[in-house]
């Protein structure tokens, strides 16, 4: 039974072929319409979302199969029922479950027990549906991947680790700009340190900027951290991705963005409208890059 937790789920292949595979989506909206006839994927949120919602019951729809979305907090996980025995119901009414968590830990128990697929859609510590769309989305620029630098600026979080973790794969280099406090967590250091993967750490974004391909940016505060805004504001301000930062650019980097934005704090209205063609392609690749993903849970790429 196939899980995606994080992107060490997918080999490199596996991970090449569900960005191939989203290109084709892309270009063919009604690609396999039946795969996933007769099947039903839950989508639990225990968080807010826009885009993971709509481009995964899109794309089960478009695919043949039907979706039940619901929120954590109306179902009895809510009053104390543990995780494990709500996926072992699960397990005997859908054939997957998607689930956007305050605890990746919950995710590894659900994956763990091996009941029905579980793919993670946004947990405290991964991203990795988002990471699938970003690197699908940096591959229809032409670029290379193997010789794209991306350049983060922001929390290394969980947007962070799954760039990260993808570019164990895709071969990409990758470097961050954030202030003291607010550092690459030790289990993405380790992972990557036994890789033999580096991450130059900056704390001047300029020095980041310098060469990058790709700039990339997240929220100062994600979902979750809202008691912490106004140090994050204060913490954050000089790290804003804005006209000034990128004069420091090579003039044909590109700005992404997993969204949702907020203008004017990690990136300044004027760079947002400039690169939006590139960040809202980021927020369409969801859709196409899922509908793969789907296909490869159940075996059919
Ligand atoms: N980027 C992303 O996951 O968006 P949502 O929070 O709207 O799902
Ligand atoms: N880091 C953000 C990502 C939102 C898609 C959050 O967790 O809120």
């Amino acid at each position: 039974m196939r899980h995606l937790i994080n992107l060490l789920n997918l080999n490199e292949d596996e991970f090449f072929g569900i960005l191939k595979r989203g290109r084709e989506h892309a270009a063919n909206r009604r690609l396999n319409p039946d795969v996933l006839r007769d099947k039903i994927i839950a989508l639990i949120f225990e968080k807010s979302s826009t885009r993971t919602r709509i481009s995964f019951s899109v794309a089960i729809r478009e695919l043949g199969g039907s979706d039940l979305e619901m929120q954590a907090g109306s179902l009895q996980l809510g009053r104390g029922e543990t995780i494990e025995d709500t996926t072992m119901v699960l397990g005997r009414y859908v054939h997957g479950v998607m689930i956007r968590t305050d605890s990746h830990r919950k995710l590894e128990l659900m994956a763990g027990l091996d009941q029905v697929p579980i793919i993670n859609g946004l947990s405290d510590r991964h991203h990795p549906c988002q990471a699938l769309a970003d690197f699908m989305t940096i591959t229809e620029t032409g670029r290379d991947l193997s010789k794209t630098r991306i350049a983060f600026i922001g929390e290394p979080n969980n947007v962070f680790n799954s760039l990260a973790l993808g570019t164990l794969h895709s071969g990409s280099s990758l470097c961050v700009a954030s202030p003291e406090g607010y550092e690459i967590r030790p289990g993405i250091q380790e992972l990557l340190r036994k890789r033999n993967k580096t991450i130059d750490v900056y704390r001047d974004p300029v020095e980041a900027v310098r060469q990058a391909d790709v700039i990339y940016t997240d929220v100062w505060i994600s979902m979750g951290q809202e008691g912490e805004a106004e140090i994050r504001k204060k913490d954050f301000a000089p790290y804003s991705v804005n006209e000034a930062l990128m004069k420091h650019a090579p003039a044909d980097a590109i700005v992404m963005h997993c969204l949702p934005a907020h203008r004017g704090e990690e990136i300044s209205g004027d760079v947002m409208d400039r690169h939006a063609a590139t960040i809202f392609r980021q927020a369409e690749n969801r859709l196409h890059v899922q509908k793969a993903l789907l296909e490869w849970i159940y075996e059919a790429i």
